[in-house]
């Protein structure tokens, strides 16, 4: 059956991932039911105007990594998620990663593409050499895709001085709680979270900044408590810092 609508895409990609396909799988035939939700009009209508007209559809939505991210479903089954992305025109937006594949789709006005490639081995988590490998322009009912981590490193642009939006699926994630942005001058990596627990990170990364023993315990009493891994890798990396402090 004809993709059309929200619901039949993502009645139909349930059905699909639930078969338990191969990535080359999702990247061929997944491909091809997103590229034709994202050639049916009108189906993100109703959305864009409770974003703007309904006080708890706004409420509802969750607070991402990205403030440009806007839910649009997820699967009670946590096999994937279909979410827009606004690439406002004249803005610069982050390289950055994926925890998990994604699929993306150009829906409303043009966007860019540039992808990267990883040329250090990842062994410091806060650095990064990359080099720009392709880059592409995306007209509406075009397709571009992202594989988890350093296979997905990219930057988006809205085109032509026009705000875009975008349609993405992600699959389940191979690492969660955070993304990676890159910054190509400094060659550093900066590991972004949500907005929950944004305020938590920075002060863990406070205490492994202070050379004073309460900072340390401080951290050592967190080391015992029950955060999300990443989270918890946070701590071990203050503890690891607090220990070249002079
Ligand atoms: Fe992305």
């Amino acid at each position: 059956m004809a993709i059309k609508t929200l619901e039949q895409f993502t009645d139909q990609f349930t059905a699909f991932l639930r078969e338990d396909p191969g990535i080359e799988q999702i990247l061929d035939d997944g491909r091809q039911m997103l590229a034709e939700l994202i050639s049916s009009p009108g189906w993100l209508q109703p959305t864009l105007s409770q974003l703007v007209l309904d006080d708890d559809f706004l409420q509802s939505q969750w607070q991402s990594i990205d403030p440009y991210d806007i839910q649009l479903y997820h699967s009670p089954e946590k096999l994937f998620s279909v979410r827009a992305f606004i690439w406002e025109a004249n803005e610069t937006y982050p390289v950055h990663d994926h925890g998990a594949w994604g699929l993306v789709g150009a829906y409303i006005n043009r966007v860019g593409e540039r992808k990267y490639t990883r040329l250090d081995d990842s062994s410091d988590v806060n650095r990064a050499e990359l080099k720009p490998v392709v880059e592409a322009e995306l007209s509406p009912g075009q397709m571009t895709y992202v594989l988890p981590q350093n296979g997905g490193i990219h930057q988006m642009a809205a085109l032509d001085g026009r705000t875009a939006v975008t349609i993405h699926v992600y699959g389940r994630p191979v690492r969660k709680g955070f993304i990676n942005y890159f910054n190509l001058h400094n060659q550093t990596v900066q590991r972004m979270y949500p907005p929950s627990v944004n305020k938590r990170i920075y002060a863990i990364r406070t205490l492994g900044s202070i050379a004073e023993p309460w900072a340390g315990d401080v951290l050592q009493q967190a080391r015992q408590g029950s955060y999300p891994p990443a989270v918890k890798m946070e701590i071990e990396y203050s503890l690891d810092k607090i220990q070249t402090l002079g």
